[in-house]
């Protein structure tokens, strides 16, 4: 284990079997929606930074046609452990006419990031936006937050791993786990 984890909130064996599962609800979830013909393509549009290895590991346990788009959002700037406000880095798909977006996102704390990136979207005439979160933590602004897929609820700590960072470290880990206090500097 790593010197800086203070403990395991979540081990890679129960991320692995839980990622699957979301995976396919999800793509069971599209297949219905298409009334058994072929179904719906699916336009995926994740947040990097933090998204990146969930994405990895959910799409290749969906079997759809599916194509990625990637966005940036700052919220954590460097070291800050709190919600900025949010604001989107680059530019976001122009049309997304009649496609069903599936947004991907990390963790889901104040909300802010996946209500900003979902209103963008919803503004460029797709057929329907979902959501998926790795986590959620466990705040009142994310019990308010509607989201349709949700990995884990974890308490209200700050955790890294499977791609979360502090100070953009740690997205390497493979579990999530909190940080020694030491460490949070
Ligand atoms: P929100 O806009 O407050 O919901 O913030 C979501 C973003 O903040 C996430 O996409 C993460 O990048 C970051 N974030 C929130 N909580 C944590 C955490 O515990 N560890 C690492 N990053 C976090
Ligand atoms: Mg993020």
């Amino acid at each position: 284990m790593h010197k800086n984890v203070e403990r395991v909130l979540i081990p890679r064996d129960q991320i692995d079997v839980r990622v699957r599962e979301l995976a396919a609800q999800i793509a069971n979830d599209f297949r219905d929606e298409s009334g058994g013909d072929e179904p719906p393509e699916l336009t995926i549009v994740s947040i990097l930074t933090g998204s990146l290895i969930f994405l990895a590991d959910l799409i290749r346990n969906m079997p759809l046609m599916l194509r990625l788009r990637m966005i940036t959002v700052r919220s954590y700037p460097g070291k800050s452990m709190t919600s900025q406000p949010a604001e989107i880095e680059g530019r976001l798909p122009d049309d997304l006419t009649g496609q069903h977006v599936l947004i991907v996102d990390d963790i889901l704390d104040s909300g802010q990031t996946i209500t900003l990136v979902r209103d963008l979207l919803a503004e460029r005439n797709p057929a329907s936006v979902r959501t998926v979160m790795f986590l959620r933590k466990d705040t009142e602004p994310a019990r308010e937050t509607h989201v349709e897929y949700v990995g884990f609820d974890v308490p209200d700590e700050f955790v890294v791993g499977y791609g979360l960072d502090f100070d953009g470290y740690y997205r390497n880990l493979p579990d999530v786990v909190t940080l020694k206090r030491e460490a949070l500097k």
